[in-house]
């Protein structure tokens, strides 16, 4: 497969490649974890000269520099553009003291979008994500304000990032029920490292239609193959801010790499084949640093992973989750069909009434 082997994204009609290219670590402002300028638009260009098409941003990343080096970057080169989906997100606040300066309210919202287009030189974006739930405004203001910004044609299309499955759930109930712009994807972490999001919001994405876009897809990097236990990582600038990896969490990236040696391939590369097997429309967000992070990360798209190497993989990572989906699992399927099998799922039949004939 390779980046110019588009997939729709949700329920759309929007094309983009299977991996979409990050980036946060666009730039050395503090707290940043990122690149020069020069490296950065060198992974840009390689990204696109390879069919991507999909960028991903936001308003805060280096505080508003990661928009400017894109936006530099396609004034630089007519045309080119309008051949690519730029996302950008709202909400996070780039103005100390000024509380309307972020969150999801329309003013907030409106004058977010205003900075984010002048900076990134264009008068519309491809997708707009709201990066995090904004408790404090409701959900029917946020939606209708990113409705009217469709209708005007300055967004094209919405996801939603970081918000509880149950405000999503209630907002693109709304969105459907009043005519308003779906929301057609979800930008969620996930990896190999975090798989928390198959509790609530991935079967809603599948429910919806909606895509999953993971962010993180390397868990900051610890999926990459530099990350050994019992040695210091060398060449990290993201380790400073997240640290390392815990006894559990080299437990997976160590079969993550065996994987990788029985395939010759670079373990970043299994970990996003296997986010890319994953049911439904998974579109991860890799990150670089480096233009060699690039290479190896767009590996992923070159190898496939056997049904053996995906269950090891789904073992060893196998993520618990919150309350009640124990309860909808085996004991659900247990609870509901004794011991028939219904659409593929085997159960069993409640051991009481197999202990007892009598019934009342
Ligand atoms: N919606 C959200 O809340 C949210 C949050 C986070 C990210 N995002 C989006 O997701 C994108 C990707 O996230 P991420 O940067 O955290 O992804 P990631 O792939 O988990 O981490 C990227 C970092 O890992 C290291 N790395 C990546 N590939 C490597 C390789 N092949 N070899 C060695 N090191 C490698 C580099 O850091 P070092 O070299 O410094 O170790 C790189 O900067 C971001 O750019 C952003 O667009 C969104």
């Amino acid at each position: 497969m390779s980046l110019d082997s588009y997939v729709t994204l949700g329920r759309s009609g929007l094309r983009v490649s299977p991996f979409a290219l990050g980036a946060m670590t666009f730039g050395e402002d503090p707290g940043a974890a990122g690149t020069s300028v020069a490296e950065s638009e060198q992974i840009l260009a390689a990204y696109l000269d390879r069919g991507g098409n999909f960028v991903d941003t936001a308003n805060f990343y280096t505080n508003g520099h990661s928009e400017k080096i894109l936006g530099d970057f396609f004034a630089r080169s007519p045309g080119r553009r309008q051949r690519v989906v730029l996302a950008s997100k709202f909400f996070a606040n780039l103005h100390p003291g000024d509380p309307n300066g972020g969150g999801a309210g329309r003013s907030a919202i409106l004058a977010q979008l205003h900075e984010t287009l002048r900076r990134m030189q264009t008068d519309y974006l491809d997708v707009y994500w709201l990066h995090n739930w904004d408790r404090h405004t409701p959900i029917e203001e946020t939606m209708r304000t990113l409705d009217d910004l469709v209708r005007a044609g300055t967004v094209r299309y919405i996801g939603f990032s970081n918000t509880p499955a149950w405000v999503t759930a209630s907002a693109q109930t709304m969105a459907l029920l009043r005519g308003w712009t779906p929301l057609i994807a979800l930008q969620v972490e996930y990896s190999l490292l975090a798989r928390t999001v198959e509790g609530e919001l991935a079967p809603l994405a599948a429910d919806q239609g909606m895509a999953l876009v993971p962010w993180s897809p390397l868990k900051n990097g610890f999926l990459s193959g530099k990350y050994r236990r019992g040695s210091d990582v060398s060449d990290s600038a993201r380790a400073a801010y997240v640290g390392g990896p815990t006894e559990d969490e080299f437990t997976v990236i160590e079969t993550v790499d065996d994987i990788a040696g029985e395939l010759e391939t670079s373990s970043a590369a299994v970990a996003l084949a296997w986010l890319r097997a994953r049911t439904g429309t998974v579109v991860p967000i890799i990150g670089a640093r480096r233009l060699a992070h690039l290479e190896s990360n767009l590996a992923g798209l070159d190898i496939a992973l056997t049904a053996d190497h995906l269950h090891r993989l789904d073992q060893v990572s196998a993520p618990a989750l919150n309350y009640p989906a124990d309860l909808n699992g085996q004991m659900r399927a247990t609870l509901q069909f004794a011991g028939t099998t219904v659409d593929g799922q085997a159960s069993a039949v409640y051991p009481p009434l197999l202990a007892s004939t009598v019934r009342y």
